[in-house]
């Protein structure tokens, strides 16, 4: 058994049962969760985040900040929170394309594992939190490192790159008798999935997958609506922007199949079963958009268009044509960048991941969220 199973078993005899996001919420982050262990960087390893793809995507990120900057009237301070940070790597790639915001910016790297927060400081030049968040204005780029979103109010931005699909998930499944939460409890030692009526997920599931047939299963993201508040919370102007995989609907995700929506990856591919050696793999869950009522949704391809990537990648195409016979740092660099803008914007991989945004401020009254 890994430590992480032995302490769900513990508090499983302790409590009977525990639901599954009490479960994955250990498997990730608790001590031998997944992403505590000091050799893990991000997904590095596993599969490639786009941040981690090179630093095309920060260029493009940096251009969308400078965008927001002029929309706000050119804040200074221009606080911009990255919430789960991991290493680093994506302030480090948009620090390094000096856009036009940088005197103005305070980069604030959010990351709840202490392991990544230790390498992102190693990485980056940090300060401490109440120089970058003290409200004075110029001596921009400066970054610090946080366990936590800061409590604000800041102008502007919450960024979250695949944050969401590790914020786990309520699990409930559609029975003959009607919607059931998917707990974790015993059985002759061993970790098992238990059926339990709930009255209160059975009003949110019928709310998002009405039309469920017997057998389906979907997610309730209730820990991602609770982050999202408090990040909405936590700007009086500007965005909170998360690109992550996901579906528009809850109902897609019913019918995508439980293992197309929660996947575990493990060392260079897929894992076991979510319940398979708790701690020792990634335990993802696609995002129903429509249970976080965004303002705004577009695939990552369509995103990074507007931001000009196709123009980029013609300019590092006509560089790599002219210099590839020379072979100089400037002919690979440009090479570099074509393949980057591909693995980016391909539909059947980063570029399909969805941009979601929301206003800053509180979430209004009535908003039907998870
Ligand atoms: C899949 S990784 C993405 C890392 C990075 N953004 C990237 O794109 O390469 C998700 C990260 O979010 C962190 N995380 C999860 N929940 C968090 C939270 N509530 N606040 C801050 N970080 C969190 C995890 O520890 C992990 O490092």
């Amino acid at each position: 058994m890994t430590p992480v199973e032995e302490e769900v078993l513990r508090l499983v005899r302790g409590w009977g049962t525990l639901s599954a996001d009490e479960v994955i919420d250990l498997a990730l982050y608790s001590e031998g969760g997944f992403y505590a262990g000091s050799g893990r960087a991000g997904r590095r390893g596993d599969f490639l985040t786009s941040p981690e793809v090179g630093p095309l995507f920060g260029v493009l990120v940096g251009r969308a900040l400078d965008g927001w900057w002029r929309d706000l009237d050119r804040p200074d301070p221009f606080v911009v929170v990255e919430a789960g940070a991991g290493t680093g790597t994506l302030a480090r790639s948009v620090l390094a394309a000096e856009p036009e915001c940088s005197p103005a910016l305070r980069w604030v790297c959010v990351e709840r594992s202490a392991a990544l927060r230790t390498q992102a400081a190693s990485a980056l030049p940090m300060e401490p939190p109440a120089h970058v968040l003290g409200g004075a204005a110029g001596g921009g780029p400066v970054v610090t490192v946080l366990d936590d979103l800061p409590a604000g109010p800041f102008t502007g931005v919450v960024l979250g790159n695949e944050l969401l699909d590790n914020l786990p998930p309520v699990i409930v499944e559609r029975t003959a008798g009607g919607w059931a939460e998917v707990r974790v409890g015993e059985d002759h030692g061993r970790l098992v999935e238990v059926l339990a009526p709930s009255p209160e997920m059975t009003r949110a599931a019928e709310r998002w997958a009405p039309g469920a047939s017997v057998g389906s299963r979907v997610p309730l993201a209730r820990q991602a609506a609770r982050w999202l508040a408090q990040a909405r919370a936590s700007l009086e102007a500007g965005w909170v922007v998360c690109v992550d995989y996901g579906a528009a609907t809850t109902a897609e995700l019913g019918e995508r199949g439980f293992d197309g929506w929660l996947r575990t990856y493990r060392a260079h591919g897929r894992g076991g079963g979510w319940l398979e050696g708790l701690g020792t793999q990634d335990i993802t869950c696609d995002v129903p958009a429509d249970q976080l009522q965004p303002s705004t949704i577009e695939p990552q391809a369509a995103w990074l268009r507007w931001l000009g990537i196709d123009a980029l990648a013609a300019e590092s195409r006509g560089t790599w044509h002219e210099r590839a016979a020379i072979g100089d740092l400037a002919a690979l660099r440009a090479r570099s960048l074509v393949a980057e803008a591909q693995a980016l914007t391909d539909e059947a991989g980063l570029g399909a991941f969805l941009v979601l945004t929301w206003p800053g401020g509180p979430t209004p009254e009535g908003t039907r969220t998870a």
